[in-house]
């Protein structure tokens, strides 16, 4: 857990994210940022997490290192009227003026399920994440793609749906990559190498 919530002097637009989130059902990993030049970034549980009613359990898992950007979206299973009925009407939300029994209020959506983000994930601005993704390490999420599905590590995503755009680098980097989990070091270790992850010297890592 971060200890501070601002990581850079007179810049109140970007947080720590771990050092603001207040709901147990909301796991981030630490240096993972938030940034909002539109609202508060302290706010992101409200503005950004949409649909995220406790009736359903689920889950958001960001991991560490992440870059946020302003105005990405990460919405829930409260999203999602079913399709298993023959309305898109949520009869079961409004159960008292159909005389239907309160317990029943979840079959209203359909539960896709957690959403679980990598570590050195960068989210573009305005992005929207659906409920059940699942996007892996080192992936990018470009300005407003919507995600509807998994993203592999290391992936470029881009568009409405999201389509996979290029791969950040070879198969060989992304596979020692993956192996290194550099996310993992000790703050001393990644500070010593530092210079090989900013200049892209996977060997020297
Ligand atoms: C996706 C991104 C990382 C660029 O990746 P890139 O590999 O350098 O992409 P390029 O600019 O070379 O474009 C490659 C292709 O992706 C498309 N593309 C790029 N960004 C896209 C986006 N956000 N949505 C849809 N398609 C996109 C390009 O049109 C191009 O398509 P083509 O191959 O059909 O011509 C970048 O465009 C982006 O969206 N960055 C996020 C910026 C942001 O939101 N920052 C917030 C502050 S942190």
């Amino acid at each position: 857990m971060m200890e501070k919530i601002y990581p850079r002097t007179d810049d109140m637009q970007t947080v720590y994210l771990n050092a603001v989130i207040k709901d147990s059902s909301i796991e981030v990993g630490d240096y993972t940022i938030y940034n909002d030049f539109m609202s508060a970034p302290r706010m992101f549980e409200q503005n950004n997490v949409l649909y995220h009613y406790p009736i359903n359990h689920e889950r958001l898992v960001i991991g560490k290192f992440c870059s946020i950007a302003c105005g990405a979206k990460f919405l829930f299973n409260c999203a999602n009227h079913t399709l298993k009925s023959l309305s898109t009407y949520t009869f079961p939300l409004f159960y008292e003026d159909w005389s239907l029994d309160k317990s029943d209020v979840a079959s209203a959506w359909d539960n896709k399920g957690d959403i679980i983000i990598g570590n050195d994930v960068w989210i573009g601005y305005e992005a929207v994440i659906m409920a059940g993704v699942r996007i892996g390490d080192g992936a990018i999420v470009g300005t407003r793609a919507v995600v509807t599905k998994d993203v592999p590590p290391y992936t470029i995503v881009g568009g409405v749906p999201a389509r996979p755009i290029r791969k950040r680098f070879d198969e060989d980097t992304i596979r020692k990559l993956e192996t290194l989990q550099w996310w993992d070091w000790s703050v001393e270790e990644i500070r010593q190498r530092l210079p090989y992850i900013m200049n892209g010297e996977i060997d020297g890592l």
